[in-house]
């Protein structure tokens, strides 16, 4: 029997699919390649090409593999760019969600894990943010991803199947050999943004905001390492395999970072200065975003390792350097 990770040629997924691998699981990718890349993915693990919003492909992959588990990535992750395409958001995230669904409970997979987010909360009126804080998200993206968890509530109560909600804060870092990284075409995230600038590939970074009201009054976000998440991710599929009742968790280091000190960690981590500039700020960006994972602690038996802003920086320094160009030139 095999494990179906969709979305598995992105960044978290291909993080996870690693991990996977390493621990002895058949692992299935299923990626449209929108934005995966095909060599992100283990080479050992089985590729299918497709977009599951296809039921003929889901079904295909489905009737071929022995699938017992489910990780579900495959989505539009960006707040930014879900402000200006919210259509697109719903067509990606939610048709693809429900197209999922359908395919899972014709073949009777009933173990399923997903990629949720933070985004759920929107401006949290108190931190460190619990799983039981409103739910009222700030954009498309968020809005989205809580239509899924929704849907994966009343899919499973109807059809006795169960999941777990893995709401990260902001994933971040890279594997600590530096194989294997983070890569998006038009960039949008702080850390790589920091760390291009860095490598010269771009003059400046932009700081969206610097009148928030935090501490130095840049936006506080609870950065959250790449194989610390990966990790919690095989703790959730053990979880379900010993029976455990579907839950939604928040996945965070629990520690506020502001933008400037991510800045600053950067240029420690590189030993070099980052040109900055203050740009007005973005819509859809709450002013703090800082996990309560004590659930994940306690239900997981979760301790994330690698969670501090600088072995963070360190390790997606070590990929940016030795990858200028990402997948691409591989
Ligand atoms: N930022 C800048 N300049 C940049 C890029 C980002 O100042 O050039 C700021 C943003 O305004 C934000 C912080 O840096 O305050 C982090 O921004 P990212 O774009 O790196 O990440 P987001 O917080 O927008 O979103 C990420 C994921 C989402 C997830 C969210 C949860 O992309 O999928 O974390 O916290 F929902």
């Amino acid at each position: 029997m095999a494990i179906l990770v969709t979305g598995g040629a992105g960044y978290i997924g291909s993080h996870i699919v690693d991990l996977l691998m390493r621990k002895g699981y058949k692992t299935v990718v299923a990626d449209n390649l929108t934005t995966g890349h095909r060599k992100a993915v283990h080479p050992k693990a089985a590729f299918y090409e497709g977009d599951i919003r296809s039921q003929d492909f889901l079904n295909s992959v489905l009737c071929r593999e022995g699938i017992e588990g489910v990780f579900h990535f495959a989505a539009s992750s960006l707040v930014g760019e879900s402000m200006k395409d919210p259509l697109n958001y719903y067509n990606n995230n939610v048709l693809g969600s429900l197209s999922l669904l359908k395919a899972l409970e014709a073949h009777k997979v009933k173990k399923l894990v997903f990629s949720s987010t933070a985004a759920v909360y929107g401006e949290a009126k108190s931190q460190p943010i619990r799983e039981d804080a409103p739910l009222s998200p700030a954009s498309p993206y968020g809005e989205t991803k809580l239509a899924v968890e929704r849907m994966l509530h009343w899919w499973a109560q109807a059809s006795g199947a169960r999941f777990v909600s893995l709401r990260y804060f902001n994933a971040a870092g890279a594997k600590a050999s530096g194989e294997m990284g983070e890569d998006h075409q038009n960039e949008t995230h702080l850390i790589p943004i920091i760390l291009q600038a860095a490598l010269g590939k771009r003059e400046s970074v932009s700081i969206f905001g610097d009148d928030y009201p935090t501490k130095d009054g840049t936006c506080i976000r609870d950065y959250i390492h790449v194989e610390d998440l990966a990790e919690a991710h095989l703790l959730a599929l053990r979880y379900l395999e010993d029976g455990g009742e579907s839950t939604v968790l928040n996945l965070g280091g629990s520690k506020g970072i502001s933008v400037k000190e991510v800045i600053e960690a950067a240029e420690e981590a590189t030993n070099k200065y980052v040109n900055v500039t203050i740009a007005p700020r973005r819509p859809g960006d709450p002013a703090e975003l800082v996990a309560s994972s004590e659930k994940a602690r306690l239900m997981l038996n979760w301790k994330p390792q690698k969670t501090s802003i600088r072995q963070i920086v360190e390790d997606a320094w070590s990929w940016h350097r030795s990858h200028p160009d990402g997948y691409h030139k591989l």
